[in-house]
Formats: C-alpha cells, structure tokens, sequence
C-alpha cells in the first residue's frame, strides 16, 4: 500500500528519488541505480532535462533513428524518427526507397492559419454585443501591441477576430474565434496571451458600457482547419507484375484498401494510427508536441461529419495517385527546439528546416507510412514485415545472445514468426 506524500515537488531530486525508491518499489537500492544510471553525466545538461517538466527523476529513453532517401520536391531529406514501434522506420525507408526513383513525393502547404477563442456568455441583446466587439476592434490590436510587436517585425501576427454567436448550441454562448499567424514557432504561448488580454479587453470595454458578460475561458484550438499541407506521389501503372512495379492489380487492391478506409471508421482508425506511426515520430524527434498534433489530426479525418481516412488513391487515365491532405501545427524555433540535444540534432539533419518545411517533411512520413502499410497489407499481410522486426525484441526478451540472435534471424529469414516457434527453436540451438 503506497502513501501520500505532502510538498512532494518541493524536495530535492535526491530526496524525491529516495521517496521513491523506499515507498514505491520492492528494491530501493536498484530504483536508484536505474534511476541514476539514465541520468546524463553532464550536470548542467541533465539540469535542463530536468527543468522540462515538474519531479523529473530520470530521462526516459526511446530510440532515435533515421530514415533515409526521401525525396521531397526534388530535395532528399533523411528523417529523423522517435518511436519505440520495431517496423515503422524500416517501413518509411523502403517506402522512401521506392518513391526515389519514381520523382518522389511532392508536396504543397495549403494554409498555415492557427486558431484561439475567448468563449464567453452573453445574455443580452445580440446587436449591442456586435456593435460593441465592432467599436472596440482596433483596442484589441492595441491592448496587444507588447505581445506581437516581434512576431509582426517577422511577418506574422493576429489575423482576425470574429464574433461568434454560439447560442445556437448553448444558451448565451458567444466567441471571439481568432486566426495568426505564428511563423516557425508553433505559437501557442503567443496565442495563449493574446487571448487572455484579448478577454481583458473585451471584460473593461463592455463594463464602460455597462453590458454585463462573463469570459469563462480563453484558449488557443489544436483543430487547425486551415493549417494543412498536401503530400502526394504518383507513377504510371505498369503491367509488369512484379513486387518492385505498381501493377494495375496491386493499385486496384490498393484503392479498394483505402476505399474501405474512407468508408469504414474502424477500419480509418487503425489506416490513419499508421499514418500516425510516421508522423508522432518525426513530431516527437523534432521536439514538437505530438498530442496537440494527434488531437487536431483525429478532428480533422472526422471534418465531414464521419471517422473516415485521411489519405486518398485513384487509378485515372494510367496514373496512380496517392496522396493526403493534413493539418499540422508545428515549430522550428521555440518550445525545445533549442534546448534539447537530440532535438536540435534532429533539425540539423533536416537542414534547418521552416515551420513549413517541417510540416511538408511531417507529412510526408505519414504518407510513406500509410503507403508501407497498405502495401503490405493487401500484399503479404502486415505479420510478415512486423515480425520479423518484432524478432530481435523477442530474442532479447528470451535473454538470447549475439551468436543466438545472428542464427534465428537467418534462421527465420523465410520462416513465419511467432512466439512460439521462436522459443523452440531458440531452446533447439541451446541443446545442439
Ligand atoms: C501498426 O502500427 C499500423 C498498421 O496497423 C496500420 C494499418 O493497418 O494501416 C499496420
């Protein structure tokens, strides 16, 4: 049975970690071996690790990998990618490989517009609240001028502010819906204090006027609408059969495959959590925030009223296209792109990418990954790949050494994995 704690935050690490050790773990002394073990050597470096967030003990590892020969409108990029899942990055590399010599993936930012709302609730007469948000339009720009002056020095800013009479779905409910424009930062403390002053505003304004409302809460939106970008390939069909070719068989399978998608949300789930697996590891490798990313894309594939898929196919006139249209809210400077090694790296390795840039790379591993999958699924199936990526975790698992795991892995080269038969015949080589 486990205690409560009081002023948990306010001791120090060591205190925490020992806190730990002795009420939360049946071996205190190895906790904090562990816990030690993963913390960086370079104190100053760990300090900020440690800064992130509120009672970190340690880092947390997951892989950071690559995946090469993505050519993107005539640029090869080789993407960065943080996941823990064994077949993603091989799957994006030969998706990768097999669009380099078809022209690659193009790809087209369709907007970049984010989005925040003061939601607040009226319950007089809508005119004077229109006239009021209409006077006061200029003050909110104003009220303001501190928080944007550097970000419209750049370029960017606040966009618009609407009215928004909601009451149509809650009785007295009103919005000011705004738009910005943030540039490479993802913008959401940007937008976060422009909303707040915003509510400021509107609160002292329509006091002076003696119109009574209450701002219940003001907050940027993760659904970005307007903040898409287009990644597509294409190729003609050929009518050579073979794996490495898109036959008019394999394009019509694979059509159908996203036909379902788009028609069937249980099957659209499982599609776009694959595009998912492509596009949370190269949000997370760049040190963006993948929930905000996860939320807004979930929102969008359901835009037209039903969970459907996110990407699109066709067969016309001989060409088969690929392609997906997806809303992504990213940055290249800020949050801790300047702050955490390896997410610095990862922008290293993507040239430095803009916040556009990185939205077209993000995108396009998402639909290499959608493609890696499909393909295989309306192939081989998907346990062929999977499992054979899954078996070096399975060898480590059964404490299997360099030489064991050298010989299973030839072993099943042309075999089926599972479990079981990894088992047996791990335990056959033991007894050789
Ligand atoms: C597994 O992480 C992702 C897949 O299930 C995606 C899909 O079914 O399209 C393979």
């Amino acid at each position: 049975m486990q205690k409560t704690v009081e002023g948990f935050s306010k001791l120090s690490k060591q205190e925490k970690i020992h806190w730990i050790a002795h009420n939360c773990t049946s071996d205190p002394e190895s906790t904090k071996k562990t816990l030690a073990h993963y913390c960086n050597e370079n104190e100053a470096l760990q300090k900020v690790h440690d800064e992130f967030i509120e009672n970190t003990l340690t880092n947390y590892y997951l892989p950071f990998a690559v995946a090469p020969n993505f050519l993107i409108n005539g640029t090869l990029y080789t993407i960065p990618m943080t996941i823990e899942e064994s077949s993603v990055v091989a799957a994006a590399s030969k998706a990768a490989k097999f669009w380099l010599t078809r022209s690659g993936f193009k790809t087209t930012v369709l907007g970049t517009e984010k989005v925040g709302q003061v939601h607040f609730m009226y319950y007089g007469n809508k005119q004077s609240i229109e006239t009021l948000i209409k006077d006061i339009l200029p003050t909110f720009y104003i009220a303001t001028e501190a928080i944007t002056r550097n970000m419209k020095k750049r370029g960017g800013g606040i966009t618009n502010i609407a009215l928004r009479d909601k009451t149509n779905v809650l009785e007295g409910y009103y919005q000011l819906h705004c738009t910005f424009e943030t540039l490479d930062a993802m913008g959401a403390n940007f937008i976060n204090s422009c909303l707040e002053q915003f509510a400021k505003t509107l609160k002292e304004e329509a006091s002076k006027k003696d119109i009574e409302l209450e701002i219940i809460m003001s907050i940027l939106s993760n659904y970005v609408p307007n903040c898409v970008v287009r990644a597509e390939v294409s190729c003609p069909i050929s009518e050579d059969r073979s794996e490495e070719t898109v036959s008019r068989n394999f394009a019509q399978r694979f059509v159908q495959a996203v036909s379902i998608a788009k028609s069937e949300p249980y099957r659209a789930v499982t599609h776009n959590k694959g595009i998912m697996n492509g596009i949370d590891a190269v949000v997370l490798a760049t040190g963006n925030d993948f929930r905000a990313v996860e939320a807004g894309v979930h929102a969008y594939a359901a835009k037209d009223g039903s969970y459907s898929s996110l990407t699109h196919a066709e067969i016309k006139a001989g060409i088969f296209r690929f392609w997906m249209d997806v809303p992504l809210a990213l940055g290249t400077v800020g949050g801790l792109t300047s702050l955490h090694p390896l997410v610095k790296l990862a922008l290293e390795i993507l040239q430095s990418p803009s916040a556009k840039d990185l939205m077209q790379i993000v995108a396009v591993a998402g639909l290499a990954q959608n493609f890696a999958a499909l393909r295989s699924l309306v192939t081989t199936g998907i346990q062929k790949g999977h499992m054979k990526m899954h078996l070096l975790n399975m060898l480590n698992q059964m404490g299997a050494s360099d030489e064991e795991k050298k010989q299973l892995v030839e072993y099943f080269k042309e075999r089926t994995v599972s479990n079981a038969s990894v088992k047996e015949h791990l335990e056959r080589l033991r007894k050789l």
